[in-house]
């Protein structure tokens, strides 16, 4: 068969004239895809918060429509005009503009620059990679920097929000693996057994890790701490840290503010460390992908983890709107 006869599957967003967004399985070519020098036949890919803004019409994520979101791809080498790669390899594509404005994941098919590929580490299964997907990998850099600043598990608690989600919950179980103390931040459905099950040692609530005082510090309290969620619960944290706490910033679920002042970097040295892992340097993000195969790899993934067909990735994406999605969910797309 040749490639231009290639016909798959894919989930296509499409605008419409009430600028609604319409979400359909469609077939499509590979004469569709955009240019590239590596195709891929993708196995399974994952969703992630940026998935659901693509998928709804997001244009901060994704400038135009029709569109196949899915910044998540795990599959093998169908063709390479690039020596580093061949037909048969198993690869990784996560973020760079995958899923944003290049069509993504959640197709049969993506084709990519062969600079954002990388090799499948030896014990990873593709469907364990994407188990980790962009929130596994943003979880294991958000842990790389922790320690990379000083933190060790003798210094004391790690806390970490949006717990129950992607990037959380795995950041709780690679944590808890490596021998940190971890309290969880846990929001509006009590999800205490699936934390404590991960690794957590404490559960505290959206109200506890929130203090509205407006006092500029608050007593020490967290060695460190990953924050997925920003806002009044990163705030509290800064200002509850310990002296020369360090604490990772990646996401925006509640809110992008950080309402603070410089206190607690004055008189405490605080660490704030931003997470990117849309441009992560390749030799850092191969490291991180390693130790995911190895010393963080976490034994209890499948309770982190739900798997679903293209057809299931609707409801997923309304949930995780909501904020109501836990874990994560795999889609497997062979
Ligand atoms: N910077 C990067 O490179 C990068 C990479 C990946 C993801 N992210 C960002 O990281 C964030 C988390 O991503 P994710 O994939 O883990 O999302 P997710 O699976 O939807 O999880 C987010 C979690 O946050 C909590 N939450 C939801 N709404 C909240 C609110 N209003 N206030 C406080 N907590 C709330 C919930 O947990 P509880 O109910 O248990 O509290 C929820 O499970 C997103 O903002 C995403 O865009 C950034």
């Amino acid at each position: 068969m040749t490639m231009q006869a290639t016909t798959f599957n894919a989930l296509v967003v499409s605008e419409g004239d009430d600028k609604t967004y319409r979400r359909e399985i469609e077939e499509r070519s590979l004469a569709d895809l955009p240019p590239g020098d590596v195709v891929i036949q993708v196995h399974y890919s994952s969703l992630n918060y940026k998935d659901a803004l693509s998928a709804s019409g997001n244009k901060g994520v994704t400038r135009s429509y029709p569109h196949t979101p899915g910044i998540d791809a795990a599959g093998v080498v169908a063709e390479s005009t690039d020596t580093r790669f061949k037909p048969g390899d198993e690869i990784i594509v996560t973020s760079y503009d995958l899923g944003m404005n290049t069509a993504g994941g959640f197709g049969q098919y993506i084709r990519v620059p062969a600079d954002w590929v990388v090799p499948l580490p030896a014990n990873l299964t593709l469907r364990e990679s994407m188990c980790y997907g962009t929130a596994g990998f943003t979880a294991a850099l958000s842990v790389y920097q922790l320690v990379a600043h000083g933190l060790t598990p003798d210094q004391g608690e790690v806390l970490v929000s949006g717990a129950s989600g992607g990037v959380g919950s795995i950041a709780v179980a690679i944590l808890a693996k490596i021998g940190f103390t971890v309290a969880a931040v846990n929001g509006r459905k009590d999800e205490t057994a699936f934390l404590k099950a991960l690794g957590a040692q404490s559960v505290i609530s959206m109200e506890e890790a929130s203090d509205r005082s407006g006092r500029p510090l608050l007593k020490g309290r967290w060695a460190g701490s990953v924050d997925a969620v920003g806002g009044e619960i990163l705030a509290t944290t800064i200002k509850s840290l310990n002296s020369n706490g360090v604490v990772t910033c990646c996401g925006n679920v509640a809110s992008p503010d950080l309402p603070i002042n410089v206190y607690p970097f004055i008189l405490r040295g605080a660490i704030l460390v931003g997470i990117d892992s849309q441009n992560c340097p390749m030799d850092l993000r191969r490291d991180a992908w390693q130790k995911l195969a190895s010393q963080w790899k976490i034994p209890n993934m499948e309770d982190v983890v739900k798997e679903i067909g293209l057809n299931d990735l609707n409801a997923s994406i309304e949930s995780m709107l909501a904020g109501t999605h836990k874990g994560r969910s795999i889609v497997r797309l062979t």
